[in-house]
């Protein structure tokens, strides 16, 4: 069973720059809600009870929209609108179920990760980047069922321009499961055109094995000096683990630079 989500939060956002100069990206409205409440309700319709956030000390602001209780009070006692009451409902619904951890250094995704470490109760648990929004389907959830299936580690893939593999983790798939589900046999940070064995690249959905925390705690930092999580999968490859990249059926929104951003919000206002 999947209980556990976990979302690395402490990014400084500076594709988003000027907008993250003072504010925290996944805050940011995408048609009047914070896309990291999309994120949350993904994670709650997928069966998730608990949420660990990785935020810093600069990120403090994502932990105060959920901790603005006197506030909220305050206001509804003097007004009593019922949209601000169904609004706070809302958040302490999110509180309740959302722990905080600190990674005060931006280190790369798989220090993140390590940051959780002592709180990861089960064998798997799922890991959600907020730049990447997944609407129409919640992936999430497809994977999880996926998981349950083949007793396996599980990543999002996707398609990608073959010019564009070098911002992405690219796959090498190896046996194919069924039309949408294949065994992964490499996945590569970063990969040079030359260097990429394929155009499928890792999307951010994870469904990871704790036995991960093992490999983060000795890894070397990798490409542009970051410790990354696609590298503590690698290795966990080579030594035996079973991956499946799942092509996910809904629709990939690029929530991190700003052209993918203000498309985004497009996208979601149409919804
Ligand atoms: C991260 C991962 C990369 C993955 C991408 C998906 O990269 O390291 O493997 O393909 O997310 O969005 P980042 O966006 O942090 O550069």
């Amino acid at each position: 069973m999947i209980r556990q989500a976990i979302i690395p939060l402490a990014g400084l956002g500076t594709r988003l720059l000027p907008l993250t100069s003072v504010f925290a990206k996944e805050l940011l409205p995408m048609h009047g809600k914070p896309g990291i409440e999309y994120i949350l309700d993904e994670c709650i319709d997928a069966g998730i009870k608990q949420v660990i956030f990785i935020i810093s000390n600069k990120k403090k602001m994502i932990k105060d929209y959920f901790y603005s209780d006197k506030f909220y009070k305050k206001i509804i006692k003097k007004k009593k609108d019922p949209r601000i009451i169904k609004e706070y409902k809302k958040i302490l619904k999110y509180k309740k179920m959302i722990k905080f951890v600190y990674q005060n250094k931006p280190l790369g995704t798989g220090d993140a990760v390590l940051k959780t470490k002592k709180y990861i109760k089960d064998n798997f648990f799922l890991m959600l980047l907020p730049d990447d929004l997944i609407i129409k389907n919640n992936c999430s959830k497809s994977m999880i069922k996926i998981h349950k299936k083949y007793k396996s580690s599980v990543m999002a893939s996707m398609k990608v321009d073959k010019k564009s593999v070098s911002r992405w983790g690219i796959y090498k798939l190896n046996k194919k499961l069924t039309n949408s589900n294949y065994i992964i046999d490499d996945v590569i940070e970063k990969p040079s055109i030359s260097e990429a064995p394929s155009d499928k690249a890792v999307i951010g959905r994870y469904i990871l094995p704790k036995k991960i925390f093992s490999k983060l705690q000795n890894q070397k930092p990798g490409k542009g000096g970051e410790i990354h999580i696609t590298d503590a999968i690698q290795s966990l490859i080579y030594n035996g683990s079973k991956f499946i990249a799942h092509n996910f059926s809904g629709k990939y929104l690029d929530c991190g630079s700003m052209d993918g951003y203000i498309k985004s919000s497009m996208e979601i206002s149409k919804l």
